[in-house]
């Protein structure tokens, strides 16, 4: 598991570094129970039923080339996001922590700190019929690119990718300056 990733935080919400997830009382329980929802179940491509082993395999393993938090507020696990290759982020918000933008404040912790970084650009890849991802990413600055011409199945359904972009902010030119004439 990564060991150089920072915690961060705002306001309303601390992102724990995955190597510290098991801190956090009942997180295997509040893993199952939000892989079980059905909007997880219809959005992502979790196992389904998710059982308790799978949350044992979610907790004990990042795969290489990955970052990931956890969301926590208030002390409990209350979802994840994580930084894939190809620097491609991926979340998911516990339901009983829906709707109060807390998505929208990992993307804006994650970004902020992957181009303090140097990377130059993220992306989202999300299915045309999330309404709430489409939003969240919206709301978090990213903007819709394209359609990818591979559609994924989720669920026996075939859902067409939009591809949603945030660029890091451009550096001032070396000889530029913020001061008018
Ligand atoms: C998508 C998801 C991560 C959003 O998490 P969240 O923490 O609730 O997101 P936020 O609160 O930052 O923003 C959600 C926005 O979508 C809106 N929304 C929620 N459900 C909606 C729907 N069915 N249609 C349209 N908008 C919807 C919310 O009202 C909110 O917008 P608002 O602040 O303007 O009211 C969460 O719904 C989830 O975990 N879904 C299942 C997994 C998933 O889809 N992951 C993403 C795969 S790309």
């Amino acid at each position: 598991m990564p060991t150089n990733v920072p915690l961060l935080r705002d306001a309303e919400l601390t992102l724990l570094p995955w190597s510290d997830v098991d801190s956090l009382p009942g997180v295997r329980a509040d893993i199952v129970a939000t892989s079980n929802d059905p909007a997880m179940v219809r959005w992502t491509t979790v196992p389904h039923p998710y059982t308790g082993s799978h949350a044992d395999e979610f907790l004990a393993t990042v795969p290489d080339g990955v970052e990931r938090w956890a969301y926590v507020v208030d002390g409990r696990y209350a979802g994840s996001i994580e930084l894939r290759p190809g620097d491609v982020l991926g979340y998911s918000t516990a339901p009983w922590a829906r709707g109060r933008g807390l998505t929208t404040r990992a993307l804006r912790l994650v970004a902020a700190r992957a181009f303090s970084r140097g990377v130059k650009h993220l992306e989202l890849h999300i299915a045309v019929d999330n309404s709430a991802s489409r939003r969240a990413a919206e709301k978090a600055g990213f903007t819709y690119d394209c359609l990818l011409s591979e559609p994924v199945r989720l669920r026996g359904h075939e859902d067409t990718l939009a591809r949603y972009v945030l660029r890091a902010p451009e550096e001032p030119e070396p000889n530029s300056t913020s001061i008018a004439p």
